[in-house]
């Protein structure tokens, strides 16, 4: 860890859109379930890198609301994937780390419900890092979840609309009381969010490259954080 980039200009939060699998694998001839698992492997360098650094809260974007679309036997050998890391997780809460799934469970087998659950809880109370998985997550589907919980509350008579403030609907979202996010990366050569945390990136950094995920190094995340450094971020200010 030879990280030029000083502690106080790190970003707190930083979201990974972990693109370029399918790429990856298609590059070798390989079928692109092997790209998925090369990328859950750079998934853990990465994370593990993230709480050497001392970054706080890292999201990772695994599966999107819109990816259950893709053939059925690629969302299978996914699906058979997080059922496997998610028995794997525990040397994370070893770690004292906290892990926090964003996204709509229900959808999911039960053998990877009960553990997304069981995880959750396990590691409620660390607080070395905030590791996040974004599963079936969509942020318009985020936005739209909160936007029914603030109305259940004021149909109970619990809310009103002055009450409705940007902090106070911030709590309602999947990623209630967590910063918003510093630093997107997103590597694979697409320059878009596809529906990544759209909310909390309101006032993101963004890094794209070129590599595909299951290339992407430790070195290119210095690149990242170097660059992330180097902005001058202004919030509308001067
Ligand atoms: C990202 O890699 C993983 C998921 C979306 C689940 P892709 O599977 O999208 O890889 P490409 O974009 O087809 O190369
Ligand atoms: C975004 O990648 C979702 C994840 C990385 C989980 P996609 O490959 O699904 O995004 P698009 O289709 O290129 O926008
Ligand atoms: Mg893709």
């Amino acid at each position: 860890m030879d990280l030029s980039v000083q502690k106080d200009k790190l970003p707190v939060h930083v979201g990974f859109i972990m693109d370029g699998n399918g790429r990856w694998a298609k590059k070798r001839g390989l079928p692109r379930s092997l790209g998925h698992k090369e990328g859950a492997a750079v998934f853990k360098k990465i994370a593990d890198y993230c709480l050497d650094l001392g970054i706080k809260y890292i999201t990772f974007y695994a599966f999107s609301t819109e990816n259950w679309k893709r053939p059925a036997d690629e969302v299978n050998a996914i699906m058979d994937l997080f059922d496997a890391y998610l028995d794997d997780v525990g040397k994370y809460a070893a770690k004292k780390t906290r892990i926090v799934f964003l996204g709509d469970k229900a959808p999911f087998r039960k053998s990877i419900r009960d553990k997304m659950i069981d995880i959750e809880n396990k590691t409620r109370d660390f607080d070395a890092m905030t590791l996040m998985l974004a599963m079936n997550y969509g942020g318009r589907d985020d936005i739209v979840r909160a936007a029914k919980k603030a109305v259940q509350l004021a149909s109970e008579g619990y809310l009103k609309p002055e009450d409705i403030t940007e902090d106070m609907f911030s709590k309602l979202l999947y990623t209630e009381g967590m910063p918003d996010v510093d630093l997107v990366i997103r590597p694979s050569g697409e320059y878009r969010l596809s529906n990544f945390l759209i909310w909390q990136c309101a006032y993101a950094e963004y890094y794209f490259s070129d590599v595909l995920w299951p290339d992407f190094k430790t070195a290119d995340l210095d690149k990242a954080l170097e660059e992330y450094a180097s902005r001058n971020r202004r919030f509308g200010g001067v």
